[in-house]
């Protein structure tokens, strides 16, 4: 699976949270797959100063918390021996040569490095340009990639700034925008389900689709990031990556192959037709008690909720709307696609009078109960014509053993090392997104928007989430629960 290059991975930001939570735990998985280059080097380095031994320590901690089940001592023993530790200020030129210095001696000879911005957003464009400055992006010694994390920019116009200060250090080829829902497993699968059987994709249209439903519903409120959140909210934190991605995958033409840049090239063909959406069709809220949370300005408007409706202006599905929603705080954690199937065009039958017939729906479920739904109806038995809507289920865990889907992280990591961008957001396709999300903030944020409105924890948003619906005669599916 690896191209087996000896390899480098440079961590910015090692003492920070995603290091030990999330990019350590999935090289440690990789590794003992045997799926990391036989020779490898993984550099942490951040202002902290830390010797490799405490370095070790924490990371080997982040494993008891977050990936306990496959932590052993013996490989951990062996992997651990590859993980160093350099302190190190983003801003400091001469940090950025001793860095170089340091990982030129542990390579020895040549070597692929992969520079992981595990940093404030902040500091992407200094750390960029001063990778260029240092001389590392030369790839006279082997590939030089970066990965950049989310949020790639805080609206359009810094994206773009952002792009270009990238570009001018390294080409698109070695650029690897991070959206680890890209790196789920069922995301990944949308791509299967839709491109890898033929009996889906004849009805994946406006002739059959009334209407697709995306929910990613967050239980967790803003907890302890609301310095982050607090100027972000979840347009910029959710809808102009995670949503969009997953509406993208869902809505897009099949490209000709798995190859990045035709993926991509169809992600973007879909992004630029989505028609610009409307106040009308924008429905933000806040949840009650945010403004306490530690951090949050106390009469702060961010909003933690959003419901959008969307229309793509193309052959495929003009008419058809799309309604995406986000929130923290809500009733249960869950991300799922809907697509609800438009009602038979003649009933034949002699339903009881108040019966109806529940449409068809296909679900996706991302998480957490990974799997795919197919909701139809049937005759209920002994009756004389009553129908009910029954399903049909695939679990991840029944069908393919109880173990706990990879993180996310390890296919893109892995995916970056091997030179494969397929799973990662190209220029175009961030500057498109934010294209789109940006005049909703605009409008949201405006003095002549109506004012926010505020919903409980626990709940699924505030109550004009669900007249988005309503009003177009539809209701929100949790079609990945049983909802009879
Ligand atoms: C992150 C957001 O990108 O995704 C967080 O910044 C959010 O606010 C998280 O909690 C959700 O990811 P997941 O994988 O838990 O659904």
């Amino acid at each position: 699976m690896t191209n087996n290059q000896k390899t480098t991975i440079i961590i910015f930001g090692a003492s920070g949270d995603l290091t030990w939570r999330k990019l350590i735990p999935a090289l440690y998985n990789l590794y003992i797959k045997e799926r990391l280059p036989k020779e490898f080097n993984i550099i942490g380095t951040s202002r902290s100063h830390l010797s490799d031994a405490v370095f070790r320590k924490k990371m080997n901690q982040g494993l008891e918390l977050f990936s306990p089940s496959t932590l052993t001592a013996n490989a951990w023993k062996t992997f651990s021996q590859q993980l160093h530790y350099i302190p190190g200020d983003l801003k400091v030129l001469d940090d950025y040569k001793k860095l170089d210095a340091y990982t030129k001696v542990l390579e020895g000879s040549n070597a692929d490095r992969i520079y992981y911005l595990a940093v404030s957003p902040a500091f992407y464009e200094i750390a960029v340009t001063n990778l260029g400055k240092a001389g590392m992006v030369n790839q006279k010694f082997g590939k030089r990639n970066i990965v950049i994390e989310k949020p790639f920019g805080h609206n359009l116009e810094s994206s773009r700034k952002l792009n270009k200060v990238v570009h001018s250090v390294f080409d698109e080829n070695q650029v690897y925008r991070i959206d680890h829902y890209l790196g789920k497993e069922t995301a990944q699968n949308i791509l299967f389900f839709r491109f890898a059987n033929t009996i889906f994709e004849p009805v994946w249209n406006r002739n059959y689709v009334d209407n697709i439903q995306i929910t990613v519903a967050e239980k967790v409120d803003v907890g302890h990031r609301a310095g982050y959140y607090d100027t972000s909210g979840v347009l910029r934190d959710m809808f102009q990556n995670h949503l969009l991605q997953l509406f993208s995958l869902v809505a897009m033409e099949p490209p000709s192959s798995f190859q990045a840049d035709a993926l991509r090239n169809e992600k973007v063909k879909v992004l630029s037709a989505v028609r610009p959406i409307v106040s009308h069709d924008t429905i933000i809220g806040q949840y009650e008690g945010y403004c306490q949370a530690p951090g949050v300005t106390p009469d702060s408007k961010t909003p933690t909720f959003a419901a959008l409706k969307m229309y793509v202006d193309n052959w495929r599905w003009q008419g058809v709307p799309f309604y995406l929603r986000s929130g923290k705080a809500l009733a249960k954690k869950v991300s799922e696609i809907v697509i609800e199937f438009k009602s038979p065009p003649h009933l034949m039958f002699d339903l009881k009078e108040g019966a109806h017939i529940t449409p068809n729906m296909i679900s996706i479920c991302i998480q957490p109960d990974e799997g795919i739904h197919l909701k139809f109806e049937t005759k209920v038995p002994d009756s004389y014509q009553e129908s009910r809507s029954v399903e049909m289920e695939f679990h991840y865990r029944s069908s393919f053993g109880s173990h706990k889907l990879p993180d996310a992280y390890e296919r893109l990591l892995l995916d970056a090392m091997n030179g494969d961008a397929a799973l990662f957001a190209r220029s175009d396709e961030i500057e498109l997104a934010w294209s789109l999300i940006d005049p909703v903030i605009a409008y949201s944020s405006s003095p002549s928007a109506p004012p926010l409105s505020h919903y409980e924890s626990g709940t699924w948003g505030p109550p004009e989430a669900q007249q988005l619906m309503s009003r177009d005669g539809k209701l929100w599916h949790r079609g990945c629960e049983h909802e009879n």
